[in-house]
């Protein structure tokens, strides 16, 4: 039997997850079957049992299952357990499933692979969703010299910093508590989708600063554009989502897949 894998998601149609992994068997010779599956709203825990039970061996998790996935793993890496949140299902040959969020380590990779340094870095990030306490354990491990929250509700972002601050130099507050210059910017809010633009001072970024949107699209979001007005350089969500996928692959197969020409591609057929 092939070994099968795939998405979860309600909805999931719009998921790039199936054609990145097809790009990534296709390159490593791994043969695998990749889907995307409608999970029903009240049993994403069925839907697992029932995907293992039928040859399934991993999958990734996203909206808006990822906490139940986090819920039903047997085993989490740290990043998952900080995260509170799975993106990655690995099925063991124990049977038991093990959860792993790859979000984090895959926005770390896409930063380095545009030459990023973040050790040392002044980091703002912006948002205290979901999202962003996805990604804060690989960036505090990165090393930065500080990392600022900043979120409309400025008490989400005080106590996910708290959450977070025995990793690193980590503080959170409103957005009227931004004090620049930053190294780099990630916008981690979800105002892109709405058109908004969180209130930022204009003295934000450091000569040769990185803004990075979580969010990509057809044409940059509102906080690329006005990030590039101010001179920084701009990095969308697309690579962040090659290099998240990447790494579930490698927990799957145990092989790293080149990510450069499945970004390249995906930019294409955006
Ligand atoms: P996700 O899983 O995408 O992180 P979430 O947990 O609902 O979704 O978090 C959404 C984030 O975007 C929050 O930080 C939210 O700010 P609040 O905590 O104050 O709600 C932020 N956000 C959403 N719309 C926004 C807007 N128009 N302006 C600024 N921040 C916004």
């Amino acid at each position: 039997m092939i070994d099968r894998y795939c998405v979860f998601g309600h909805p999931v149609a719009h998921s790039k997850s199936p054609l990145i992994h097809a790009a990534f068997a296709e390159q490593t010779g791994e043969s695998i079957e990749y889907t995307a599956i409608e999970a029903p709203l009240d049993d994403f825990t069925g839907a697992w049992r029932r995907f293992t039970a039928e040859g399934g061996r991993g999958a990734n998790v996203t909206v808006p299952f990822k906490e139940e996935a986090f819920r039903l793993s047997d085993t989490l890496s740290e990043r998952a357990r900080r995260a509170g949140a799975v993106n990655t299902l690995v099925l063991g040959g124990n049977g038991l499933t093990y959860g792993d969020t790859t979000d984090g380590i895959g926005l770390v990779r896409d930063l380095e692979r545009h030459g990023v340094t973040l050790a040392g870095a002044r980091i703002l990030v912006l948002g205290a969703g979901g999202a962003v306490r996805g990604v804060l354990e690989p960036l505090l491990a990165a090393g930065p010299g500080s990392l600022f929250v900043a979120n409309r509700t400025a008490e989400k972002a005080a106590r996910l910093a708290a959450d977070f601050s025995d990793l690193g130099e980590i503080a959170g507050g409103g957005f009227d508590a931004v004090a620049g210059p930053f190294d780099l910017v990630i916008n981690g809010t979800s105002a892109s989708l709405a058109g908004d633009l969180p209130p930022l001072p204009d003295d934000l970024f450091a000569p040769g600063a990185t803004a990075h949107d979580m969010m990509y699209g057809a044409v940059p979001t509102v906080f690329l554009r006005w990030a590039a007005e101010r001179g920084a350089r701009t990095v969308d969500g697309l690579g962040m989502l090659v290099e998240q996928a990447a790494e579930s692959f490698f927990q799957w197969r145990g092989r790293r897949p080149e990510t450069a020409p499945v970004l390249e591609a995906l930019r294409q057929a955006l």
